[in-house]
């Protein structure tokens, strides 16, 4: 039987629904220790409940938006089981709406919460994974992190930051054995969208179609778990749709990439 994650210790945030859910189940069966972590308690505890086994499942809240509690956050962590293996940095918010009316109000939320808790908490965990000479820093972030359509200036900003940073880091980790792997998620099946910033911070918008319409997030759950096993750089998680010519197109013909971009705004 294949143990690659039996008995390790996965603390992942965003896990009270869609994907960090869905790989909470996924890691759940194969015998992982788990931390889930988001805001809303209630929704994490339905998690653990439905986890193989609850009791090797602890819950820590966590507010992505609130910088000064995260170094704690990461010292709790590692305190719920002694040690952690894989970090999933995995919850946050989206965006939908054009640069000419987005407020700097909704920039500063978007790199806050998808970018600088990533970074916060990676700080924090660093010297205990360099300490252990291993761990698997496992990030997810867009197809909006390589490419660029309408309506997603900061959400696709704040993914394409997580490129940077996290390729540098890979740099710098791999003599410690510390991996680091960049999923790059087309449009899967949660409900990211109803919560998505519009032109003013906290504004909610519509349920997307693309989003309705994309990949059930417990497929998308057992293609990250093989990626993560293959300590894969930059695995696509979804469909053969049009994000995925999109990620090739970025690289083999970006220029055909910005002339059909305007027809690639989220519906
Ligand atoms: N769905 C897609 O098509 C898609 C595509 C590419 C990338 N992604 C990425 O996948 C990740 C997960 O999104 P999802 O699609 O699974 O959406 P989702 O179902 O809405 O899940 C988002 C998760 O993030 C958590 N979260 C949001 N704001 C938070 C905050 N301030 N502090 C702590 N936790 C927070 C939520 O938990 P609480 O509300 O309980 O805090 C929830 O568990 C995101 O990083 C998203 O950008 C999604």
């Amino acid at each position: 039987m294949d143990n690659h994650f039996n008995n390790k210790v996965a603390w992942i945030t965003g896990a009270s629904s869609g994907i960090g859910e869905a790989l909470a189940y996924e890691l759940s069966v194969a015998g992982a220790r788990l931390i889930l972590s988001g805001r809303r308690m209630e929704e994490l505890e339905r998690v653990k409940q439905a986890c193989t086994d609850p009791a090797q499942v602890q819950l820590l809240q966590l507010d992505l938006a609130d910088a000064p509690s995260l170094e704690d956050k990461a010292a709790a962590a590692v305190s719920c089981f002694g040690h952690i293996d894989i970090m999933v940095h995995n919850g946050g918010v989206t965006q939908r709406s054009l640069v000419i009316e987005t407020g700097m109000e909704v920039h500063r939320r978007l790199m806050e919460v998808d970018y600088f808790s990533y970074v916060a908490l990676t700080r924090a965990l660093l010297p205990h994974f360099v300490g252990r000479k291993g761990g698997h820093f496992v990030i997810t972030s867009s197809v909006m992190g390589k490419i660029g359509t309408p309506m997603r200036s900061a959400y696709a900003a704040a993914k394409h930051a997580l490129h940077g940073f996290f390729d540098c880091l890979r740099a710098e980790v791999a003599v410690d054995n510390i991996k680091v792997t960049l999923l790059t998620p087309g449009y899967i099946r949660t409900n990211i969208s109803l919560y998505a910033l519009t032109n003013k911070a906290y504004g909610l918008a519509k349920p997307s179609e693309n989003i309705t319409n994309g990949l059930p997030a417990d497929r998308a759950a057992r293609q990250i778990m093989k990626a993560i096993k293959r300590g894969a750089f930059e695995p696509y998680i979804g469909r053969f749709g049009g994000e995925r010519i999109g990620l090739w197109l970025n690289r083999l013909a970006p220029g055909l990439l910005i002339r059909i971009a305007p027809k690639l705004a989220p519906k």
